[in-house]
């Protein structure tokens, strides 16, 4: 007796459930016709099923399977329907109507630059020991070879302790530089950490330069002195993570396609930079996102008495990966024309002596291609 109720009710349950499941199909095969009528977003290269239609699709699996007694039909719907959205005819007709100047056929590719890059292309190894003498010959061989003349050095003057020459910009009439300043477009970026000298940044706001320092041990937010804009920020080669934002008062570094785009500024003539090792990932930054495009001459202080900041592999895979990432400055149009090395700075290169290299050296490049 008791069992039999309770047989009852199980059964009871069981064909309500069937029916809630059933009911379930039904609306989501009229929501997914729904969605299929408007016009879906057009993802330009992408699959065409996002992880969310993935979820979607197995959990209609799911469903379908256990209805299947119910509705073999509205199975067969569903599938219609998939198929349907797969080669999407009335996507196609959807694009036409959105871009007229493309009849069919695949998008245009977009522009590189709005096509984010995830690493850069590694050159291939110098030689085939992968040894850590040959990449280091090539790497140096590379940045003490100037690759363009530049008639015109504005040079540091400082002369008094330091050598001459650790920066320089190029003042070439066949680059853009000089012409800026005489249109008074001029625009300096200088990204340091505390002692660096500033005697070239005072030269290019002599000649009428907007010269603006980033320190991110200043006190005040902005400031001006000596007719120089002074910015307590850094560059670095990711925006800080939003918590730790919200937790201190101020932001001390950012990417340099944020500062420029917090500025107003779309480009700079020139970006000089000594960042301690973190170059290289700030470089690399650059390089993926596109922003070198908005640099006339770069100026950087390359540190090799280690790999630098989150630069990983042992010391032949990070020669090659240096090696790389300068070429890649070449591929954007950048070519060597200044490379300065302190003869006092210590001999070492990857923790020891490889061919006498030294620790440090600063290079400048001009974009050629630039036009501002
Ligand atoms: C290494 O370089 C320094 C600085 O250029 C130079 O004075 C020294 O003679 C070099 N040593 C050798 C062994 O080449």
């Amino acid at each position: 007796m008791d069992m039999g109720r309770e047989r009852l009710t199980w059964g009871l349950l069981l064909r309500v459930g069937i029916l809630l499941t059933a009911v379930c199909v039904c609306i989501h095969v009229y929501l997914e016709k729904g969605r299929w009528g408007t016009p879906a977003p057009l993802a330009l290269g992408h699959p065409t099923h996002s992880s969310r239609d993935w979820v979607q699709q197995s959990r209609t699996k799911q469903v379908s399977a256990e209805a299947e007694e119910l509705g073999r039909s509205i199975k067969r719907r569903i599938s219609y329907v998939r198929t349907l959205k797969k080669d999407s005819p009335a996507r196609k007709r959807d694009a036409d109507r959105k871009d007229p100047s493309t009849p069919c056929c695949p998008p245009p590719r977009p522009h590189r630059k709005q096509t984010p890059r995830w690493h850069i292309d590694l050159e291939p190894w110098a030689s085939e020991s992968h040894s850590l003498e040959d990449e280091a010959k090539r790497f140096l061989n590379y940045i003490t070879t100037p690759q363009v003349s530049c008639a015109s050095l504005a040079i540091e003057e400082d002369a008094q302790e330091r050598t001459k020459g650790d920066w320089a910009a190029c003042l070439d009439p066949k680059y853009s530089l000089t012409h800026r300043i005489q249109s008074k477009h001029c625009r300096v970026y200088s990204f340091g950490l505390g002692v660096d000298d500033r005697s070239l940044e005072h030269t290019l706001t002599r000649a009428g330069c907007e010269v603006h320092l980033f320190d991110p041990s200043l006190k005040q937010p902005h400031s001006q002195q000596a007719e120089m804009w002074l910015h307590r920020l850094s560059v670095d080669w990711r925006d800080p993570n939003p918590a730790i934002v919200v937790q201190r008062q101020y932001v001390s570094t950012k990417k340099l396609a944020s500062i420029l785009n917090d500025f107003g500024h779309r480009q700079v003539d020139v970006l000089k930079a000594d960042m301690e090792s973190a170059e290289w990932k700030i470089l690399e930054n650059l390089v993926l996102e596109g922003v070198l495009d908005s640099v006339g001459q770069l100026l950087l202080e390359l540190h090799l008495h280690w790999a630098g900041f989150e630069v990983g592999g042992d010391d032949p895979s990070v020669v090659r990966y240096w090696f790389s990432l300068l070429k890649e400055l070449e591929h954007a149009s950048f070519r060597l024309f200044h490379v300065h090395s302190d003869p006092a700075k210590p001999r070492l290169f990857l923790h020891k002596n490889v061919l006498n290299a030294s620790s440090a050296y600063t290079l400048s490049w001009v974009n050629t291609e630039w036009k501002p």
